[in-house]
């Protein structure tokens, strides 16, 4: 039987923090503020996601753990479902992700959405018909870019019926 390679390639740009545009170095400023407020006293992982709808508004949003652990949400479905449901019409077009370890102050890690938030977004995407630029900080401070949802979920669901 004839067999062919399907190949997927992500590709993503670092910038240092001075290079970055004004709306996005303040929407990780959000994202660095809302992480200061999550509730994670399980896993000590302190995540802030702030995003900018089409309309120029920003909202953000942290992880809310609970003690029966599954039950816990990650920042990026808080908001995402906070903007949806209150903005249903307005597009989410930027979002950036921060955690920082409970333990030190400014002990920040490298964040990239969980596979579970990763659907979510695209789910977004697939309803307004537009990437999300998606924002991640790094502890050196630099923030790691990905252009939309398919640079970070390759062949997801659906894809090869679209
Ligand atoms: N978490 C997020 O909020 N966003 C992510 O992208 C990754 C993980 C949360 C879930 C849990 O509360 C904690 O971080 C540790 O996994």
């Amino acid at each position: 039987m004839a067999e062919r390679k399907i190949e997927t390639t992500s590709t993503m740009t670092l910038y240092e923090w001075a290079s970055l545009a004004e709306d996005v170095q303040e929407l990780v400023r959000r994202a660095k503020a809302a992480a200061e407020n999550a509730y994670a006293p399980y896993s000590g992982f302190l995540v802030g996601a702030a995003v900018m709808l089409q309309d120029g508004q920003f909202y953000s949003a942290n992880n809310q753990e609970n003690v029966c652990f599954p039950v816990g949400v990650c920042a990026e479905r808080i908001l995402l479902g906070y903007t949806h449901a209150n903005f249903p019409n307005v597009p989410p077009v930027k979002m950036a992700i921060v955690a920082r370890r409970a333990a030190g102050e400014n002990d920040y890690a490298t964040v990239t959405p969980c596979g579970l938030c990763r659907q979510s977004i695209s789910e977004y995407e697939l309803k307004f018909r537009l990437p999300i630029d998606i924002y991640m900080y790094m502890p050196s401070g630099d923030v790691l870019h990905a252009h939309g949802i398919e640079q970070l979920l390759p062949l997801k669901f659906e894809d090869l019926n679209q």
